[in-house]
């Protein structure tokens, strides 16, 4: 019986159908400004190419900060408890997920079985975040898609000093204007995410095994920078930004096997 997780996130929304143990297809479509029918579209988008109905959805778990105006929903669960199913799915060697979306970043360190233990959380500021990269990359006129592989080019590393992103888009902007390569500023900018995310870390402990979830796990740069810092290999999901919603769906099939 076929149920789903949509997960609402500030830039991104997502939804998970799944059926008999497997995704039966999953959707990643821009949240914009309004969350309610971004909610909408994505599960439009979800069923009519799963070729399902609304009514044929047994259950709807909702996630991510938009989850509170999604009205066809049948449950809403937090984050943080969807992203540590979600990642414990995907490999149940996990123990510890490193979460970066959009405006926020969360390390959450799960039990043997799966279940949550600790996390921590950034939701205060944009440094570490998605949101941080994203006005790094139009300062250095970058796409977004192509800052990792402007900091593969680099020879050094130009350290960015300020850690909230208003003062360090100006640093970036000057560091420029004094003629440091874009790639060594890249570089920077990678190893600042990464030390903020390794403090993060250090609140709830690393465990290993450590997944990265989230739109940001598509940066190749993040990724090597954090493996360096953190001295491990993290495991990257092969679509890390619907670990949520996939968390979401997981748990929406768990409440439907309570209520049969
Ligand atoms: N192809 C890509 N290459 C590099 N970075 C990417 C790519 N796609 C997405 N991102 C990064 O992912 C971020 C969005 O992540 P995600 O979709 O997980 O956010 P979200 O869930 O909407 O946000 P939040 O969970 O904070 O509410 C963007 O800010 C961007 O930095
Ligand atoms: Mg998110």
């Amino acid at each position: 019986m076929p149920v789903a997780g949509i997960d609402v996130g500030s830039l991104t929304a997502e939804v998970v159908v799944f059926d008999r143990g497997e995704v039966l297809y999953s959707v990643i479509m821009p949240t914009g400004a309004n969350s309610r029918a971004a909610a909408e579209k994505a599960m439009q988008k979800a069923l009519d190419e799963s070729g399902l109905k609304k009514s044929d959805l047994e259950f709807v778990v909702a996630t991510g900060y938009g989850r509170i105006s999604i009205e066809f929903a049948d449950k809403r669960i937090t984050e943080i408890t969807c992203h540590g199913r979600g990642a414990y799915f995907l490999d149940s060697a996990v123990r510890t997920v490193i979460d970066i979306g959009g405006q926020d970043s969360k390390v959450i360190l799960l039990g043997d079985n799966g279940r949550v233990l600790d996390f921590a959380m950034n939701d205060k500021c944009a440094a570490g975040t998605g949101r941080f990269l994203e006005v790094m990359a139009q300062a250095l006129e970058v796409e977004l898609e192509n800052l990792a592989d402007l900091s593969d080019q680099a020879r050094e590393t130009v350290s960015i000093s300020s850690m909230c992103t208003v003062f360090a888009e100006s640093e970036v902007v000057s560091l420029i204007a004094r003629g440091l390569p874009r790639e060594d500023i890249a570089r920077g900018l990678h190893q600042a995410i990464a030390d903020r995310t390794a403090g993060l870390v250090r609140r709830v402990g690393l465990e290993e095994k450590v997944m990265i979830t989230g739109g940001v796990a598509k940066n190749k740069a993040v990724v090597k920078a954090l493996n360096e810092k953190l001295k491990t290999d993290l495991i990257v999901p092969g679509e890390p930004q619907i670990a949520g919603a996939l968390g979401a769906a997981l748990l929406a099939q768990d409440e439907l096997a309570r209520k049969q």
